[in-house]
């Protein structure tokens, strides 16, 4: 049996507490994620200390919780893989204590995963796409913290070809949603009220595009959430004037626009980092990559140019577990394995992995 037959795997990074039990003949034997959601809502964003502390509750019921669903105990488990970063400090540290005391107690090696690292893995999870997808290809990280178009070569072999100069993604997303008054995370609200569009009514800009034909494939997002607060200020005082404009129908615009310019920004830069590096196959994957207009824009680009998109399950695009534990399979089959005296690392550049 090989050495590393089953892993767990703990993600702890930013408001969910994951854990996974991946099995190297088997594939994914059992993952649950506790999200903390509802606890930061009320506060429109996530509260680091109160996410440490309910990592704190959380973490070990739900050890239990999957080594149950798994069907194995801790003395089946031969190494433990856990978020080292980045992230929040306080997060990671639960999760990474927790996978060292474990790992020491056990006698078994651990190994820190980079959190977008896992994101980037996640459709690996899907056994029908293991043997489609095969080195070189290009991946499009979306979440709330990053936006990275990366050229990758093989495991750990990350070139990036563009990234955000300001806000992520995601982190657009969250704060048009805000600007709203809609509920926290914004990414699926968005999502859900731009279906309510009928009038392709405004029209944002597509930041950074001027330069696309000097191969600047950098993003920028904060510029389109300034657009949206103003377009948001001005329905308001029509409003106000008494002029006839239904709050809701404009909500819905305004999301339908932002998600719109979104999209088409990411579908030009891909399509030129494919002709740029000669490379037809992409990923897309973290949060953002669960928008289902944004994989449908991406679907219709298949037949345009021959770039085929892949993404993680859905239940795979947002933080979990399961997606740490790939990465730290992958990394253990390779030999590694980190020290018990690595420390956690907030902010961690993908690059540094190569
Ligand atoms: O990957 P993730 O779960 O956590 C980070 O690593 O940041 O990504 C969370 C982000 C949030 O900003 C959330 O609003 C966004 O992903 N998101 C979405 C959707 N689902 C989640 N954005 C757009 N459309 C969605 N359906
Ligand atoms: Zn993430």
């Amino acid at each position: 049996m090989n050495k590393f037959e089953n892993i767990l795997a703990i993600e702890t990074s930013c408001d969910e507490t994951a854990i996974a039990v991946y099995s190297n003949s088997k594939g994914l034997l059992a993952h649950k994620v506790y999200s903390q959601i509802e606890l930061h809502r009320k506060h429109g964003g996530v509260v680091p200390e109160l996410a440490s502390r309910d990592h704190v509750r959380k973490i070990f019921p739900l050890i239990s919780e999957t080594l149950l669903e798994a069907n194995l105990n801790l003395k089946n488990i031969n190494g433990i893989a856990y978020t080292q970063g980045p992230g929040l400090i306080g997060a990671l540290l639960v999760g990474a204590t927790v996978a060292k005391t474990l790992a020491f107690s056990l006698d078994i090696p651990t190994i820190g995963v980079h959190h977008m690292e896992g994101h980037l893995l996640a459709p690996f999870l899907d056994q029908n796409l293991k043997n489609e997808l095969t080195f070189p290809f290009l991946a499009l990280l979306v979440s709330g913290g990053h936006t990275l178009l990366i050229k990758v070569t093989d495991i750990g072999q990350y070139e990036i070809l563009g990234q955000s100069i300001d806000d992520a993604a995601g982190e657009a997303f969250d704060k048009t949603a805000k600007i709203m008054g809609l509920p926290y995370p914004g990414g699926p609200q968005i999502e859900k009220i731009a279906l309510l569009a009928k009038n392709n009514k405004y029209e944002f800009p597509r930041p950074l595009m001027k330069n696309l034909k000097q191969n600047n494939l950098n993003f920028s997002f904060s510029g389109l959430k300034t657009f949206a607060l103003n377009t948001f200020e001005k329905i308001n005082s029509e409003i106000h004037k008494e002029n006839i404009l239904n709050l809701e129908e404009e909500k819905a615009e305004i999301a339908d626009a932002f998600q719109k310019a979104v999209t088409d920004v990411f579908i030009k830069k891909c399509k030129q980092a494919s002709i740029l590096t000669g490379i037809n196959k992409l990923i897309i994957a973290g949060g953002v990559s669960a928008n289902k207009y944004l994989r449908t824009k991406f679907n219709e680009l298949e037949s345009e140019i021959n770039l085929k998109t892949y993404y993680p399950k859905f239940e795979f695009c947002t933080d979990n577990a399961a997606m740490i534990a790939y990465a730290g399979m992958q990394r253990f089959q390779r030999g590694e394995t980190s020290p018990l005296n690595s420390t956690v690392k907030p902010k961690w550049p993908l690059e540094q992995l190569n």
